[in-house]
């Protein structure tokens, strides 16, 4: 007899995050994982450095605090909030509270890859459903769903297209499912998103039993390395995820930083702003080089480069990585093709562009 994991433990590829160094550049700018190009509320900042004095007892295991703090903001409810090590946790406590051996886990194409480990680790099947033009297709969506369909993952926007459902969209998939799947809306880039038809998936968890939506402070409030998210859940799916997730899953200073940041309502409009901005001028700059870009509503953009020899993506990331410029590859997301580039500071982009446009232009 030896030691084995369960049944799907070992399709798992572990989860490699964006890379921060490359051999031989000194300060590289990090463009690979999605973070906030301004950093976090100074007001943030400081609630931490206040938190670090209590460093020596347990958090309050249910961050009551901080639940309060978003439902105040978003005039929710604390107690079918629940928050979380980084959203991810959730997204994957979510499997392992109701995943059974053999359900299936919907996901698109494209999708963020963490549905997949969440539905292997419990020896779930996961199903990717294919996309559109680099979009979810909810007709495709539908067409996936069986009678073992325990959970659908939504990314909206997703990672790493920066594509969107609409609130009609996303209402039509729901329709389409029994009360028996749960449906799990990633808003993790809600922030960013500036477009009327865009909904974030509250309304939907607000009314349905079956409708999880969750957030992150990792991305426009810039607090990645505190890993903190939430959940907005049905009061049941609240009751049973606050019995399978850790006692204390998020730490003191945490939770203080996460409710100053969630307060600083106008650094959270400057990032957005930035964005927004910079966004809009890096999608010029790098179509200009004569590169193809998806329209993304998230802080990153999807670059497709030719399949010519010289210029492909493998070629592009190892000549921006001479320059000192990490983006992200993203060919286990199916897309081997492209890179996915976060919008940085005005240096960072501009030195993106720069480099973009002489990568094409050189023979
Ligand atoms: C779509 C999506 N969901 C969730 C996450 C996880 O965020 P965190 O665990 O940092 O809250 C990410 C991170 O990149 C993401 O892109």
């Amino acid at each position: 007899m030896t030691l084995t994991p369960k049944p799907g433990v070992l399709d798992i590829a572990p989860y490699v995050g964006g890379r921060a160094t490359v051999s031989g550049v000194k300060n590289p700018i990090k463009l690979s994982s999605n973070e906030s190009a301004l950093g976090p509320s100074p007001k943030a900042l400081e609630a931490y450095e206040h938190a670090a004095k209590s460093v020596s007892i347990y958090p309050e295991g249910s961050a009551q605090m901080l639940r309060d703090a978003i439902g105040e903001t978003y005039g929710l409810d604390p107690s079918r909030i629940v928050s979380g090590n980084g959203s991810n946790e959730l997204l994957t406590l979510l499997a392992n509270a109701y995943l059974r051996p053999g359900d299936e886990v919907l996901f698109s194409e494209h999708a963020f890859l963490v549905y997949r480990l969440a539905a292997l680790s419990n020896s779930g099947v996961p199903v990717a459903a294919p996309e559109k033009d680099l979009r979810v297709d909810v007709d495709v969506m539908l067409a996936h769903v069986s009678s073992k369909t325990r959970i659908v993952y939504l990314a909206n926007p997703n990672n790493p297209t920066g594509t969107y459902l609409t609130g009609d969209e996303v209402r039509r998939l729901h329709a389409g499912l029994g009360p028996d799947t749960l449906l799990v809306i990633d808003a993790a880039y809600a922030e960013y998103v500036r477009r009327n038809d865009y909904e974030n998936g509250m309304e939907l968890a607000a009314r349905f039993a079956n409708v999880v939506m969750t957030r992150t402070f990792s991305k426009v409030y810039a607090l990645a390395g505190l890993r903190v998210g939430w959940a907005y859940c049905p009061a049941p799916v609240a009751d049973v995820l606050h019995r399978v997730r850790d006692p204390f899953n998020v730490s003191v200073p945490a939770q203080y930083a996460a409710a100053a940041a969630l307060r600083d309502h106008d650094h959270v409009q400057r990032s957005v702003e930035h964005n927004e901005r910079w966004r809009a001028w890096i999608t010029d700059a790098v179509r200009a080089a004569g590169l193809v870009v998806a329209d993304s509503v998230g802080n990153f953009l999807l670059i497709r480069f030719p399949h010519r020899p010289g210029k492909t993506a493998a070629d592009a990331d190892r000549f921006l990585c001479g320059c000192g410029l990490i983006l992200r590859g993203v060919a286990n997301y199916g897309l081997p093709d492209c890179l996915r580039l976060t919008v940085g500071s005005e240096a960072a982009n501009r030195r993106v562009a720069a480099a973009l446009a002489e990568f094409m232009a050189r023979p």
